[in-house]
Order: C-alpha cells, then sequence, then structure tokens
C-alpha cells in the first residue's frame, strides 16, 4: 500500500504528479478541523506558511514522519513537538534567496523614489507636464544600508547594494568571516548603533522567541529622521503601531512592507499612509524559485518516506 501524504494547498501539476507516482495524495484542507482530520492517518505533510502546525496538530498526526514547509521561514511549525516525537521538519532555503532579495531592492527603489505613489498619480490623469519638484525621492548614492540578519537573503541584499554604490553596515547574531565582510564590503554595529545611523533598514532576521518584537517601539524611534524601513521577514518582528506613528507623522520617509503580524489581517491604519508601499507577502513569488520550492518540498517528502536523509531538514 502507498503512503499517505496530506499536501494542504495546490502547488504545481508536476509536482502533483511527482507525489502521486510515489504516494496516496491527498490534497486541500478547507479549514483547521479538515486539517486535524486529515492528518491522522497521514505519513508526510507539504505545507504553506500560512498553516498553522502547531502541537495540536503534530499530536493528531500519530503516523507523521516528515513535516516539510513550502517556505524557508518555519516559525508556523511548532519544531520542538516535532522534535519529540521524531518528526523530521524541512524548509526551502537558498532556492527563493535572489526572488527575495530582488523583491527587497523593489521596495527598497519603490519608497524611495516613491514609485507607486507616482504611479496612482500617473493613471489618475494628473500629469499635467514635467516640473521640477514632482515626487521628489531619495538618492541612494552614498547612503548607509542597514541590514538586520545577514543570513542567505540578508547577504543577496548586501550584494546589490554594491551597485548602487551604497554603504553597507550590518547587525546579526554573529560577526561575518573576515573574507565575507571583505567579499560585501560590510561592516557589522551593534543593533541600536545601527538603527541610529542608517538611511535605510532592512530585516533579515527569522522570526523566532528571540526576535519577536525585536524592533520594539523603542528602536523604532531610534530609527533617524528621514530614515526608511523595509521588512520582507516576518511582521511579528516590529511594532506596527510605533512605525505607524512615525509614517504619519513624517518623521520617517517611508516604509516598504511585504509580511505583517497576524496577516493576512494588516492594520488598516497603514492603508491610510502615502509613504507605504505594502505588497501581499510576496517576497519568493518568482516562477522559477516557486517551481524549484515545491520540488525540494516534495524530494524531502520522498527521501524521508523511502529511508533517506532529507536534503533540507531545519535542524541537523
Ligand atoms: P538565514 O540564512 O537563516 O538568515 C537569518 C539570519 O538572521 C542569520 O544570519 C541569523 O544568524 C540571523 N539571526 C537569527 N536570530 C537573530 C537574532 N536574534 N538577532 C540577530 N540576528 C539573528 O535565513 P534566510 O534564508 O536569509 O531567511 C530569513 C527570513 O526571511 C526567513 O526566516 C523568513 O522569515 C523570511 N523570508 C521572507 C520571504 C518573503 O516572502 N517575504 C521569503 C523568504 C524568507 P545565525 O546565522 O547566527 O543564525
Ligand atoms: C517566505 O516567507 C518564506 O519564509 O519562505
Ligand atoms: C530628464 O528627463 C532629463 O533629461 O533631465
Amino acid at each position: 500500500m502507498k503512503k499517505k501524504v496530506l499536501l494542504t494547498h495546490p502547488l504545481f501539476e508536476e509536482v502533483h504528479r511527482k507525489l502521486s507516482s510515489n504516494f496516496d495524495l491527498e490534497i486541500g484542507i478547507k479549514d483547521r478541523q479538515d486539517l486535524l482530520k486529515k492528518i491522522e492517518d497521514k505519513e508526510g505533510l507539504l505545507c504553506f506558511l500560512k498553516d498553522r502546525i502547531d502541537r495540536e496538530v503534530i499530536e493528531r498526526g500519530r503516523k507523521l514522519r516528515i513535516i516539510a514547509n513550502y517556505a524557508v521561514g518555519y516559525d508556523n511549525i511548532d519544531v520542538e513537538a516535532a522534535r519529540e516525537r521524531g518528526i523530521v521538519v524541512t524548509n526551502t532555503p537558498d532556492l527563493l534567496t535572489d526572488a527575495t532579495a530582488d523583491l527587497t531592492w523593489a521596495l527598497i527603489l519603490a519608497v524611495s523614489r516613491r514609485v507607486v505613489q507616482a504611479h496612482m498619480f500617473t493613471v489618475a490623469g494628473k500629469f499635467k507636464g514635467w516640473e521640477a519638484r514632482l515626487f521628489l525621492g531619495k538618492e541612494l548614492r552614498g547612503k548607509r544600508l542597514g541590514i538586520v540578519g545577514m543570513g542567505r537573503i540578508g547577504r543577496a541584499v548586501a550584494r546589490r547594494a554594491r551597485g548602487f554604490s551604497m554603504e553597507v553596515v550590518y547587525h546579526s547574531r554573529r560577526n561575518l568571516e573576515t573574507w565575507r565582510e571583505a567579499e560585501l564590503c560590510a561592516r557589522y554595529l551593534p543593533l541600536d548603533e545601527l538603527l541610529q545611523t542608517s538611511d535605510i533598514v532592512t530585516l533579515h532576521i527569522p522570526l523566532t522567541a528571540e526576535t519577536e518584537n525585536l524592533i520594539n517601539r523603542d528602536r523604532i524611534h531610534k530609527l533617524k529622521k528621514g530614515a526608511i524601513l523595509i521588512n520582507t521577514a516576518r511582521g511579528a518582528v516590529i511594532d506596527e503601531e510605533a512605525l505607524i506613528e512615525r509614517l504619519k507623522d513624517g518623521s520617517l520617509f517611508g516604509a516598504g512592507l511585504d509580511v505583517y503580524r497576524g496577516e493576512p489581517r494588516i492594520n488598516p491604519e497603514f492603508f491610510k499612509l502615502d509613504n507605504v508601499v505594502l505588497l501581499p507577502h510576496i517576497g519568493s513569488a518568482t516562477e522559477e524559485a516557486r517551481l524549484a520550492m515545491a520540488h525540494l518540498a516534495a524530494d524531502n517528502i520522498i527521501a524521508v518516506l523511502s529511508g533517506k536523509e532529507p536534503l533540507t531538514p531545519v535542524w541537523r
């Protein structure tokens, strides 16, 4: 009899075929109750970052041997509960690094040059001719880019900064090796100093117990006047209320957000601001990255359920 695998939401036909040729594949869950029911007889689970795979789900999955997250971040999974039961957890690192770094730069450019507001102005038929002061933005050359979380995506963002002739500083749990700092022309700074001195701050930390609310009210107030904050990490790492206050009073130039605390709900105060660019969590959303991620998640399930080592476990 084929082993049973649950895929919580449809992916790509070719990946469905790959999974179906190995397993008895069930696709789709209606709601949490449905997930709790469908997990009972499954050995493999391929889930999305919006699926909360907590202790209750994991305990229900008595036959479960692998949880393959279709994302690099795995804050939606109770990894400790899985580990206690010997269930492997995998994610999809690397394949989405460039896509997410590109989107981070899309936000940096969109906010600093007011691209979205200018587009809205143009399609509303308001362009009446070239003007000296129409949609003035901020130049990037020579400005300081502060990267918080210098992992795969943080480093890919740093690499791109050289093309814009920016100075790069970073904060992370550990300093990079000297050769990496030299290669990226990046200098380590303590977090508060980075926040106080950077023109643009961009967040690339995972959401963990340590990083939840890392950029709290006090730190939001440390951002210098006229600074830009970009968040493509997770919404819960920043105090959104404090950010909204500083955007409202104009003491920050703007913010670019791809992720929100409690998404898909978004604090409606953000919608009233004209100095934000808001995206619907599309950091890794390129055809190339999403297809490669889907294959990797499926390959992790195939490996583990055939007694092999997972390709990309979240711990070793
Ligand atoms: P990564 O390679 O693990 O990088 C994360 C970095 O953050 C690591 O250098 C890590 O340091 C550092 N870090 C962890 N805890 C920290 C703390 N308390 N203080 C300071 N630094 C800390 O992960 P990645 O592949 O770059 O992805 C980063 C995150 O981006 C993911 O977890 C995910 O939440 C988010 N993401 C979002 C999208 C999107 O669609 N918007 C797409 C992809 C990823 P160590 O090396 O010491 O652990
Ligand atoms: C997306 O947010 C991811 O973590 O892959
Ligand atoms: C603008 O279009 C310029 O030529 O400076």
